[in-house]
């Protein structure tokens, strides 16, 4: 069964959609500012998702395993801060919802696996920036940016997270 295509049609997918939505609007745990003006310190991860424009910053592999994806990976830190990035099969490179285009920092994350490659044929606006976001992993310290691609953020703004992508 395509997730994709039953995604925004199906009830109880729409369902969980909106109870995500609603406990993270609920449970936005702020970060610290982070100062732009300079890049991040040694040693220190900071990651930009666009087009939302929040960005986070945290010592290299400090981050609890938010058991999402792979650890380290762009949707574990976006569950670690509580960043909205859909991932409708839980983060198991079984869906595109996780889609993003690497804007900065590509030299420092995971090259993608066959099966993520596989998957990503199957994803719309794929470009040759295009990972899940499950799937890549950060593997040294540095600025990284992000953006989750238009047809993704039309597709959430159906349930308009409070601080998703779009809203
Ligand atoms: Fe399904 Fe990444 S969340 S492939």
């Amino acid at each position: 069964m395509c997730l994709i295509r039953c995604y925004p049609t199906n009830p109880w997918l729409a369902l969980c959609l909106k109870f995500r939505m609603e406990f993270m609007a609920e449970h936005v745990v702020d970060a610290p500012e982070v100062d732009l003006s300079k890049p991040p310190a040694e040693g220190m991860v900071r990651v930009t998702f666009l087009p939302e424009g929040r960005t986070v910053e945290f010592e290299f592999d400090s981050l609890p395993y938010e058991g999402h994806g792979q650890p380290m990976s762009f949707l574990d830190v976006a569950e670690n801060f509580h960043v909205f990035l859909d991932h409708a099969c839980g983060g198991v490179c079984a869906c595109t919802t996780c889609h993003l285009h690497v804007k900065e920092g590509a030299s420092g994350i995971s090259e993608p696996e066959d099966l993520e490659l596989d998957r990503l044929e199957t994803a719309a606006g794929i470009e040759l920036n295009s990972r899940l976001g499950c799937q890549a992993v950060i593997e040294k310290p540095g600025a990284y940016v992000v953006e989750i691609p238009k047809w993704n953020r039309n597709y959430v703004q159906e349930g308009k997270p409070a601080h998703g992508p779009g809203s």
